[in-house]
């Protein structure tokens, strides 16, 4: 393996860079060569973090619009998160726990996908099927509203049905709260799930159905979940101005399923906080997040990498890479830079899991076009191991694994993936964390969300925009005739 360079913060998070470095890739002198750079777009984050304000970003309307997601680590009076929200989330968290027996949430894009990030790493895919001893008397969890397959929702309210009918319940009826998510409170996929459901869940007689609603509360948004929150007295949270769908996690969007599933809020937020005060430096070489844009702005630049898999190591973290995939191609990918020039930017983003994608992917990754950064994403120690036994001792093949710590096979894989690769000199990087605990989630999220800023700055491009998805909401418009 290449020589060891990596930045280790204190927490024990680690971004390891050795294998973007070295013959046929980066070397230190393409890195400081980018000092000038580096140092405008530290400036640059710095300006967004003080004031909300990055050069030349309007909303889709072409209005100026702040950008506040570097304010979510803080809970302070006027910030997107604050104590007033705080006490709404801690509210929800101890209303769920005593009242409400399953959850809907409905979303797509960024009202989507960190809440999945969050229920895959502390749930898993088989909460649904634990009993509610095991889920320590926490909701049953859905999600709904991430499509317009009506085969989904049909099989999704069936499953319901049956928990409904059978699961344990709270009190007589079965209680549902159904949380639709939309910063714009118009998005298709999230109403038509929203309409379908509530209508289903008030018509059963076995259901008791309550709303709680995220969306934008500011007369400009003009939410129509809003309209309805207030028409019926439902619950409601606020996603504020200045936070963008793929940047929501750590507000409001977010956190109103950290807070349904018992997570520690502010433990999220202070991993977001000491990744964010870990990314002060305007030396390359001391900022975290500041290098990682540097060495995958430098990849794509000098070597075509133009592609990036995010490999997480076990099944609790391909959401993490399929949130990822939004943040970096809503965010990066851009045809104009900030001055009008015609650019085509962006690395095209790749989710896989480690070790199923090994059987997969890794081919292409190995031997294909050298045009990839894979990044492995590693938790050094899950609260559970198994260590395994041996039900077959006279065959061979199986006595060899007895005693074997899936843990440590699951560490065996990336490291040799890893070493696989940088054998023939291909780009790969790794960020580890010590434990998958609320801290280190939110600190490794923020770290990603700040990584993309950078790298925006780096390729002079707006980061926070999405004026390509515009192109076929009008044809879609136009097709479905309203
Ligand atoms: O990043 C984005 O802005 C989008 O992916 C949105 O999150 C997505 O389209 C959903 O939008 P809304 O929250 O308005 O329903």
């Amino acid at each position: 393996m290449a020589i060891q360079n990596m930045i280790q913060l204190s927490d024990g998070f680690v971004f390891d860079y050795s294998t973007m470095l070295g013959d046929g890739r980066l070397s230190v002198e393409d890195i400081n060569g980018l000092k000038c750079a580096t140092n405008k777009a530290a400036e640059a984050i710095d300006v967004i973090r003080a004031t909300g304000h990055a050069k030349n970003h309007l909303s889709k309307d072409g209005e100026p619009e702040p950008v506040f997601f570097m304010r979510l680590p803080y809970v302070k009076q006027d910030f997107p998160n604050n104590p007033r929200s705080m006490q709404k989330l801690h509210a929800l968290a101890e209303h769920v726990r005593e009242e409400v027996d399953a959850v809907i949430f409905l979303g797509i894009g960024g009202s989507y996908l960190g809440n999945k990030v969050l229920f895959d790493i502390f749930c898993g895919e088989t909460w649904n099927c634990l009993s509610n001893e095991e889920r320590k008397k926490r909701p049953y969890i859905f999600f709904a509203g991430n499509n317009l397959d009506p085969m989904q929702s049909l099989n999704l309210r069936s499953l319901i049905r049956n928990i409904g009918k059978t699961g344990e319940k709270k009190g007589d009826k079965f209680k549902v709260m159904i949380v639709p998510i939309s910063k714009s409170g118009t998005t298709l996929e999230t109403l038509t799930a929203f309409s379908y459901y509530y209508d289903k869940c008030i018509s059963s007689d076995y259901i008791e159905t309550e709303v709680a609603v995220v969306t934008g509360l500011d007369e400009a948004t003009d939410s129509p979940l809003f309209r309805l929150a207030k028409e019926h007295g439902w619950r409601y949270f606020d996603v504020k101005d200045g936070i963008g769908g793929r940047f929501s996690v750590l507000h409001d969007v977010g956190l109103v399923t950290a807070a349904a599933i018992g997570l520690d809020i502010e433990a999220i937020l202070d991993g977001a906080k000491a990744m964010d005060m870990a990314c002060r430096s305007h030396d390359v070489w001391e900022n975290p997040a500041l290098l990682n844009a540097t060495l995958k702005f430098l990849a794509a630049d000098k070597c075509n990498c133009d592609i990036e898999v995010l490999m997480g190591y076990g099944m609790c973290l391909k959401s993490v890479s399929e949130w990822y995939v939004q943040l970096l191609a809503e965010s990066l990918g851009k045809r104009y830079d900030r001055n009008g020039n015609t650019v085509f930017y962006g690395r095209t983003p790749i989710p896989a899991v480690g070790t199923t994608d090994m059987h997969a992917q890794t081919q292409q990754h190995q031997d294909g076009r050298r045009n990839k950064v894979v990044q492995f994403l590693y938790v050094e120690s899950f609260s559970k191991d198994i260590v395994l036994g041996n039900p077959f001792p006279h065959i061979p093949e199986f006595s060899k694994y007895y005693g074997l710590s899936m843990q440590k096979a699951l560490k065996a894989a990336m490291n040799a993936n890893r070493e696989a690769l940088d054998g023939d000199k291909r780009f790969s990087a790794m960020y580890s964390l010590p434990l998958l605990d609320e801290f280190h989630v939110g600190q490794l999220l923020y770290f990603l969300m700040l990584s993309v800023a950078y790298e925006g700055e780096l390729a002079n491009v707006d980061a926070y925009d999405q004026p390509g998805v515009e192109a076929y909401k009008r044809i879609m418009k136009r097709e479905l005739g309203r």
